[in-house]
């Protein structure tokens, strides 16, 4: 069902003083994103016509997270509690909605789902509000939910002014509702700051529209996951591990093959196709897409990361902001710096970095290499041991290598320069002169062998020892 009549309203104004943080608390991340944007996206599968978010404490840096994710944001400013930041957000309402979805910026767990579901029973119903509750086991720090004989909502009691009776009741206040706008909006403006916090609750909006005998609705959530809001470092955490277990499964259902999945990490926008493999303590982070039939080794970390089908990432890779062509085998302990374009069936092996450069098809650095600002074309082989020199100091420059080049072990590419298509360098190189296709380049000492040389500086060095070392004689003692 379309939610074009309905605008969003989300909660986002308050301080959040227990996480003892500098950082405002809904930009606390967990499973990858920000709390904030979570619920953002929760709201945004609804289609509504407007979602607004009512930012106050550190407003200048919510307010702009709020606005990149496509909600209208208002300032609250003092922070006078949940009714008044309602009485603020009325201010950015525009065109004519009839319903709101009100809900905490600093519960991140909440589904699309559920949401369409309150909208629905809200609708059905013919309510003026409907609360979503949850039952809990420990309820302290909610607000209850209490009810009539009949079972009707009859309001919402804080639990700074519950009776001991009150207390007891199980079902709590998940801060998540949805409002019949008309007959919301007298009753905020009958709100009055009289409890513990001198705020106006919109939890008081409740029980005034039932002393106005207009219908309220509360639908228990069918998992209480899903209200819990973010108020200490160890509920972020608790959070976290949630929407990380979401994401494995999700994965896991797509076709994705994870091993011990609590042990992996994975952000909330990571795609993975059918038959990969995801060994155990693999973090797959930010913008990271995996194509099909590939296999990410243990430990190995990759951010922002588009990697082909059939790639074999073997143990302890650390890849970032990098592309990587299909049936490339590449690690263990191989590191891609932001800029590396791994083309089709490369071969990168251990402790290989690669930053800013295209690899071409099918070429290979198997060992101890660092290729930086460089072009290197197809088939070619890179030994053991050769860098690319791509800094003087002062500017980076670049190293161009053609196709089908051999670059024997340990060689120093002194950049810039250029080692054309079909070209040898011989091992222990330092170039600093462009390679003509087909050449071979040499370019360090002729070797000098001195005949004998050895075992003649063998025999002097054990003369020289027993002069040293002889024992004196008793003679010599006296
Ligand atoms: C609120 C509810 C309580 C419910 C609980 C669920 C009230 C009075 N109580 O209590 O019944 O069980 O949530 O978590 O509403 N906010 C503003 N402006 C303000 C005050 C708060 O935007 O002036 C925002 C906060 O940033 C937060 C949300 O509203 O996202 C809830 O506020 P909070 O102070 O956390 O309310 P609770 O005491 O948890
Ligand atoms: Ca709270």
């Amino acid at each position: 069902m379309a939610a074009s009549d309905c605008v969003v309203i989300i909660l986002a104004a308050g301080k959040g003083t227990r996480m003892r943080s500098e950082q405002a608390k809904v930009l606390h991340v967990a499973g990858g994103l920000p709390l904030l944007e979570h619920v953002v996206r929760a709201c945004r599968a609804l289609k509504p016509a407007q979602i607004i978010a009512v930012v106050g404490h550190q407003a200048d840096v919510v307010g702009p997270v709020a606005e990149r994710l496509g909600a209208k944001t208002v300032v609250q400013q003092p922070q006078r509690g949940t009714g008044h930041a309602l009485q603020i957000a009325r201010r950015a309402i525009r065109g004519n909605a009839k319903l709101a979805i009100v809900l905490p910026g600093d519960a991140p767990l909440v589904r699309t789902e559920t949401l369409k579901n309150l909208l629905d029973t809200h609708r059905r119903g013919e309510a003026a509000a409907s609360i979503l509750s949850a039952e809990l086991d420990d309820p302290r720090e909610y607000g209850r939910i209490v009810r009539d004989s009949e079972g009707r909502v009859q309001a919402i009691v804080e639990e700074k002014s519950a009776t001991e009776q009150q207390k007891l009741i199980r079902e709590v206040n998940s801060s998540f509702y949805c409002f019949t706008l008309a007959k919301l909006w007298p009753c905020l403006n009958a709100l009055r700051p009289d409890n513990a916090h001198k705020e106006l609750y919109l939890t008081d909006a409740i029980g005034l529209l039932r002393e106005r005998s207009e219908r309220v609705l509360a639908e228990i959530a069918p998992d209480p996951k899903e209200i819990f809001g973010c108020n200490t470092r160890m509920q972020l955490a608790e959070i976290d591990r949630i929407l990380r277990a979401r994401k494995t499964a999700q994965l896991m259902d797509a076709g994705t093959t994870i091993y011990l999945p609590e042990t992996v990490v994975i952000d909330a926008d990571v795609t993975a196709g059918a038959d990969t493999v995801i060994e155990p303590g693999v973090h797959l982070l930010g913008n990271t897409h995996i194509g099909a039939r590939c296999h990410v080794g243990t430990g190995c970390v990759l951010k922002d990361m588009r990697v082909d089908d059939d790639a074999n990432i073997l143990p302890h890779c650390v890849f970032e902001s990098s592309r990587i062509g299909s049936g490339t085998n590449l690690g263990p302990f191989t590191r891609l710096r932001p800029g590396a374009d791994l083309r089709a069936n490369v071969h990168l092996g251990n402790f290989v970095e690669v930053k800013n450069s295209v690899v071409g098809e099918g070429s290979k650095a198997n060992h101890l290499t660092y290729i930086g600002d460089a072009t290197v074309g197809k088939k070619s082989n890179i030994g053991a041991g050769t860098i690319t020199c791509n800094y003087d100091g002062v500017a980076k420059h670049k190293t161009v290598i053609g196709d089908q080049v051999f670059i024997g072990s340990d060689s120093a590419l002194v950049a810039p320069v250029r080692i054309g298509s079909g070209a040898y360098v011989a091992a222990g190189s330092v170039v600093t002169d462009n390679v003509p296709p087909d050449a071979l380049a040499i370019a360090r000492g002729r070797q000098v062998n001195k005949k004998g040389w050895a075992k003649a500086k063998r025999a002097e060095m054990a003369r020289a020892k027993h002069t040293k070392a002889k024992p004196p004689t008793r003679k010599s003692r006296r």
